[in-house]
């Protein structure tokens, strides 16, 4: 075995292991076959391309299944396909029928892997980017112009448009929104108003997807997990209200046109930029220079960095707070606020979110 295939085996086994286990049991099964699959890894260290990880080899194969492969063997265990799937652990097990997939369809797959990144646009995420946003206004005190960096198809962009429903009534956002979000707010009740004033919306990616493009969208319905009816339905949903109003979106690589970008945002708000589960995508050259472009930006005008990563990706980007006594476990992720107020900066964890926005621990005291 290579050093490239050892590496995928250790990434498959953590990825099946930390972010599989308990929301996936497809590919939680076909993860753990892949990890004792000497033929199958060394392939992908072969065809992998730089932004590749576990979670693209099971998107290219869910998208494979989607445009209508031949798959007799395989589409009986993916929900999303065939209503009343067969369980993964079987009789029989999926893994074989994979194993055969695999075989038949290594070349199509190796063209995805090759080529895309994982572009999973979960709207989930604005249950926890609305009360950034609250805490944004409030504290700066102007508008919000929103530039989504790494935003796919651009529909967090949209978060006024749907119904964010935190529990016992409390709903924010458009309350007869076909896309009704909901988390399970864990502790404190995070700030949900007074609605944020949008008044501009811009999406940067390096391929950014057009919501009109029936072909670009099943890109996005890949990166969905089989069992996961409810998301599916929401995206749809989601895709349905952007088609009628698609956001500004841009193409180029974020640590490139954010600078431009930024000065276009209306002076008279403040500027927001975001990610969310971009950063591993970006090389560490990319993540030191994003932090670079922040910070240059911060010294122009006011500027919130509103992100959810990776705590070591955060850092590398130039998130100057601390992560330390703060549980998470694996795979939560941390939202952190960054603000550059007249030169001032501050850095801070708001709170700690579960999956796709499924649950929110807001870390700072009512009213703070
Ligand atoms: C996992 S998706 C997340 C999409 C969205 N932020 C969300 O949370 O729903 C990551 C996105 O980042 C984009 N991306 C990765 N590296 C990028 C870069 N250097 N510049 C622009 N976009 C990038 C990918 O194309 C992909 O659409």
């Amino acid at each position: 075995m290579n050093d490239a295939a050892e590496t995928w085996r250790e990434w498959m086994r953590r990825y099946t292991t930390l972010e599989l286990h308990g929301l996936s049991d497809l590919y939680e099964a076909i993860g753990q076959g892949i990890t004792s699959d000497d033929e199958l890894l060394r392939w992908l260290g072969d065809v992998a391309g730089p932004r590749s990880n576990p979670n693209l080899l099971f998107a290219a194969v869910h998208f494979r299944l989607l445009t209508g492969a031949f798959a007799p063997d395989l589409a009986p265990y993916f929900a999303s396909i065939t209503p009343g799937a067969l369980p993964p652990a079987g009789p029989p097990p999926v893994y074989p029928a994979f194993r055969a997939f695999w075989e038949r369809e290594r070349d199509a797959l190796a063209a995805i892997l090759a080529t895309r990144t994982t572009q999973t646009n979960e709207v989930g995420r604005c249950m926890y980017l609305l009360p950034a946003f609250v805490r944004v206004a409030a504290r700066m005190g102007r508008p919000l112009a929103v530039v989504d960096a790494g935003t796919a198809a651009g529909l967090t962009l949209l978060i006024d448009r749907f119904a964010c429903d935190y529990g016992e009534g409390r709903i924010a956002g458009d309350p007869g929104s076909p896309v009704h979000l909901r988390t399970e707010v864990r502790g404190v009740m995070p700030p949900i108003a007074p609605a944020p004033t949008i008044v501009s919306r811009t999406g940067i990616d390096l391929a950014p997807i057009d919501v009109q493009d029936d072909d670009a969208t099943t890109w996005l319905r890949a990166c969905v997990w089989p069992e996961h009816a409810a998301r599916r339905e929401t995206l749809e949903a989601a895709i349905a209200i952007a088609r009628r109003d698609p956001p500004r979106l841009v193409a180029g690589n974020v640590v490139d046109v954010l600078p431009a970008i930024a000065a276009q945002a209306p002076p008279e708000a403040t500027l927001v930029v975001v990610n969310t589960n971009v950063l591993p995508y970006f090389s560490a050259a990319e993540r030191a220079r994003y932090a670079a472009v922040l910070e240059a930006i911060g010294a122009t005008r006011d500027l919130a960095w509103v992100a959810v990563e990776w705590p070591a990706y955060a850092l590398e980007a130039g998130f100057r707070g601390s992560f330390e006594g703060i549980e998470m476990p694996s795979p939560a992720l941390p939202l952190t606020l960054t603000t550059f107020e007249r030169g001032t900066r501050r850095d801070e964890v708001l709170a700690v979110t579960g999956p796709h926005g499924r649950w929110l621990r807001w870390l700072l005291p009512p009213g703070a």
